[in-house]
């Protein structure tokens, strides 16, 4: 499904949720299923957006993505659940990404295993993340492997625009969407609060020894119990 400026895609349980869809209304971006053909634009802005390759006063004021993906890796997550994407209306150009990543790809990304590991241990209203339930008709969680926005398209609703779609599509599959911010990247936090995610989880490491992690929640649904 595409749609353009994320119009008809399904509100987040979020009270700025109104406020973000008059942003949205300027038609400048559209939101789609990323196809194969959208991974190496997905890595360019990737690539864009590492610490290596940004300022120290950029990734602050501006955030920063720590995983560098291989091609192969983010083709495979693509299935069966495609990555959320982005783009240019016109050139068809990724401009942000929100990636699909099932637990089983932890040992596939740098720092995967022990980020999935951490989620794992994490119980929410008494349920615990890394239990499947048998008798569900729906998977526990789904994480968000990483968000990002081209520079010249922040504060448009665009990542919010991307996570009412990821909402939508993931919702009849999984229990939770979940994901983990580096604390430093305080304009991601507040990019994720502000659509509904909460803090159910901090822990240190994984990628770098002054590294501490937020691990993010939202439940797909009121009724999460399915
Ligand atoms: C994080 C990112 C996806 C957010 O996209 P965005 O288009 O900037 O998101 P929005 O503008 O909708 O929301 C950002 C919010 O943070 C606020 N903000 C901006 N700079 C901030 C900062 N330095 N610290 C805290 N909040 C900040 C904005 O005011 C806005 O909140 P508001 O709508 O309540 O005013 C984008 O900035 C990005 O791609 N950054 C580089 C890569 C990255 O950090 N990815 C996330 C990895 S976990």
């Amino acid at each position: 499904m595409t749609t353009i400026g994320a119009v008809s895609a399904q509100n987040l349980a979020s009270p700025t949720t109104s406020a973000m869809n008059d942003k949205d209304s300027q038609e400048t971006f559209i939101i789609a299923q990323a196809t194969d053909a959208d991974i190496e634009g997905i890595l360019q802005l990737q690539a864009k957006n590492l610490p290596k390759n940004i300022s120290k006063e950029e990734a602050e004021s501006q955030g920063f993505v720590t995983i560098q993906h291989d091609f192969d890796v983010l083709q495979r997550m693509n299935s069966p659940h495609p990555h959320v994407v982005a783009k240019e209306p016109d050139t068809q150009k990724v401009i942000g990404y929100a990636l699909v990543m099932l637990p089983e790809f932890r040992h596939d990304i740098p720092a995967g295993a022990p980020l999935v590991d951490q989620i794992d241990t994490v119980v929410y209203e008494g349920d615990r993340l890394g239990e499947e339930d048998r008798n569900s008709k729906t998977k526990k969680y789904v994480l968000v492997g990483q968000l990002c926005v081209a520079k010249e398209y922040r504060g448009q609703g665009i990542s919010s625009a991307m996570y009412r779609e990821y909402q939508r599509r993931m919702a009849p599959h999984f229990r939770y969407v979940v994901t983990a911010v580096d604390l430093r990247n305080t304009r991601s936090m507040r990019a994720h609060e502000k659509v509904g995610f909460q803090v159910v989880h901090r822990f240190g490491g994984a990628t770098d020894a002054s590294a501490e992690w937020a691990i993010m929640l939202f439940p797909t649904t009121k009724n999460k119990r399915r």
